[in-house]
């Protein structure tokens, strides 16, 4: 059984939606930024600030491959993994796809009171995001199903990929 993996940019819904739609079809739900904060017992936040950009990409390159090695979960992916082709490739083999979006405004709302992101920090995160997206965009273009999560409840999602992935 292929593993659903939801890529994304941050404040998407990956892991609202991933934690629901794993509960709905009996699969087990693993987010990637939390088996690193596992492994490597700390928070993001601190690898980020202890160890550096470079050193959390390595992490999640290994724990991409780990997961693709498996089967049948729902992946909640880290919204930069997009960034290293080779991390799509692993996770696409065995497992379908879909990237969610999200409008800036919107997933700044979400994020906003959130302090665990470490790219948003600074004194103007909406103008962070609208930058982040601008360059991710051909990232997570690449993607072939793409759902747009503006405006929509978890449940709305859920039962827009079940149909997807029918
Ligand atoms: C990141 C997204 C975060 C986390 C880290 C970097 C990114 O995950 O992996 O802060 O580069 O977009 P979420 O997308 O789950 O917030």
């Amino acid at each position: 059984m292929k593993n659903i993996v939801l890529l994304g940019f941050m404040g998407t819904g990956k892991t609202g939606v991933g934690r629901q739609l794993a509960q709905d079809l009996g699969r087990e739900f693993v987010e990637m930024d939390a088996l690193i904060e596992e492994r490597e017992k700390t928070t993001i936040n601190d690898i980020f600030a202890e160890k550096g950009e470079a050193y959390f990409r390595a992490l999640e390159c290994e724990i991409a491959r780990q997961l693709a090695a498996r089967q049948g979960l729902v992946v909640s992916a880290g919204g930069g993994v997009v960034l290293n082709r080779s991390n799509v490739q692993a996770l696409e083999e065995s497992g379908i796809l879909i990237c969610l979006q999200a409008a800036p405004e919107e997933i700044y709302r979400r994020v906003v009171r959130e302090t665990q992101r470490p790219l948003l920090r600074g004194s103007d995160p909406l103008a962070k995001i609208k930058a982040l997206l601008d360059f991710r965009k051909p990232y997570y273009d690449k993607i072939k199903l793409q759902l747009d999560t503006t405006g929509k409840s978890i449940q709305q999602v859920v039962e827009e990929i079940k149909r997807l992935i029918r």
